[in-house]
């Protein structure tokens, strides 16, 4: 008899096929969102520099990323717009001729149902304070007034086109008005991606390069504070019973501990955004050849499936889908 241990987990790690069939969570492409941004009278597309490899879209820039998307068998793509001019209410937010809603239909016409199309539905692209809702008179963002104009909002990009809306913007009830609007409309048909738990963090920096927003001061008076994770799944449930479709955690990897916690409190299909931040860590240090990229990147995403995200929506959702099919 040989002496040493008799349970000897290595043995399931011994070989890449003994890996391959061990292993307890996938990264498909299915599973990827992948956020884009499109600048309203852009002639080229603009790169983002905190954010490399990221740019700001024309419309026709937009349409070829979608149809790449599709092509690539993701799980959808997300749209934000950056506008040309904002105002005190985000007005470009709700005209149908706003370049989200524009963009929208256009990339619903270039994919149709191939791709699963996706808004967000938040005023601070479109408010020239850079505030997710609009101001009462003493400066704050009113919680029921900024309802309203989500509500036209919504109309505003089921007209054009959006399978799902993704309101982002952290105002108490949402959710629940949103899904009234659609179904007044008869829109019963298009799906919520509630951002329930979303946090006030640092890790946006580069978000905001990326949509010229001009945010003065913070947004912790709506978005959660960082050191609440049962707050979090307090916000998922709130918006599973105003009839959100999925929820969401935001941040991703700064809050794995609260995506656990959702995913186990709700019956619905988690997501959890890799936010720009995130990217942006991940970028500058393989720059710098401090890290294996391609490796990071799909240990970051496979991190946050495991961590219980049905969902991802990444910046490199295109870039994993090839290195998945390799
Ligand atoms: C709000 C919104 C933000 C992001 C997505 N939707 C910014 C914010 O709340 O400050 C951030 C996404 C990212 O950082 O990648 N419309």
């Amino acid at each position: 008899m040989t002496e040493g241990p008799v349970v000897r987990p290595r043995r399931l790690r011994s070989t890449a096929a003994l890996r391959r069939t061990m292993a307890e969570t996938s990264l498909e492409a299915r599973q990827l969102v992948l956020p884009v941004f499109v600048r309203e009278g852009a002639s080229e597309p603009v790169p983002i520099s905190s954010m490399p490899g990221v740019v700001q879209h024309t419309r026709e820039s937009l349409r070829a990323a979608a149809a790449e998307a599709a092509s690539l068998g993701l799980g959808g793509i997300m749209l934000f717009g950056v506008p040309e001019h904002k105002d005190a209410v985000g007005s470009g937010a709700v005209a149908p001729g706003g370049i989200l809603n524009l963009a929208l239909a256009d990339v619903r016409a270039e994919v149709g149902d191939e791709l699963t199309v996706m808004a967000d539905l938040c005023l601070d692209e479109f408010t020239d304070h850079g505030h997710c809702g609009v101001l009462d008179a003493e400066g704050r963002v009113d919680n029921d007034a900024t309802l309203a104009v989500y509500a036209e909002m919504a109309l505003a990009q089921a007209q054009a086109g959006a399978h799902v809306l993704g309101p982002s913007g952290m105002m108490d009830g949402q959710v629940g008005v949103i899904r009234a609007a659609l179904d007044a409309a008869g829109r019963t048909d298009v799906a919520i991606l509630a951002y329930s738990a979303k946090y006030a963090s640092a890790f946006y920096g580069p978000f905001r390069e990326a949509v010229d927003s001009s945010l003065q001061g913070d947004r912790r008076t709506y978005q959660q504070d960082p050191a609440n994770a049962r707050e979090g799944v307090r916000e998922a449930l709130l918006d599973v019973e105003q009839g959100a479709d999925l929820v969401m955690v935001k941040p991703a990897l700064a809050y794995l501990d609260v995506l656990r916690q959702v995913r186990d409190a709700v019956d619905v299909p988690v997501a959890a955004y890799n936010i720009s931040g995130e990217y942006a860590m991940v970028e500058a240090a393989a720059a710098h050849g401090w890290i294996d990229r391609e490796a990071a990147i799909l240990e970051t995403l496979l991190s946050i499936r495991r961590a219980g995200a049905d969902v991802v929506l990444t910046y490199w959702a295109a870039e994993a889908a090839r290195l998945l099919a390799r």
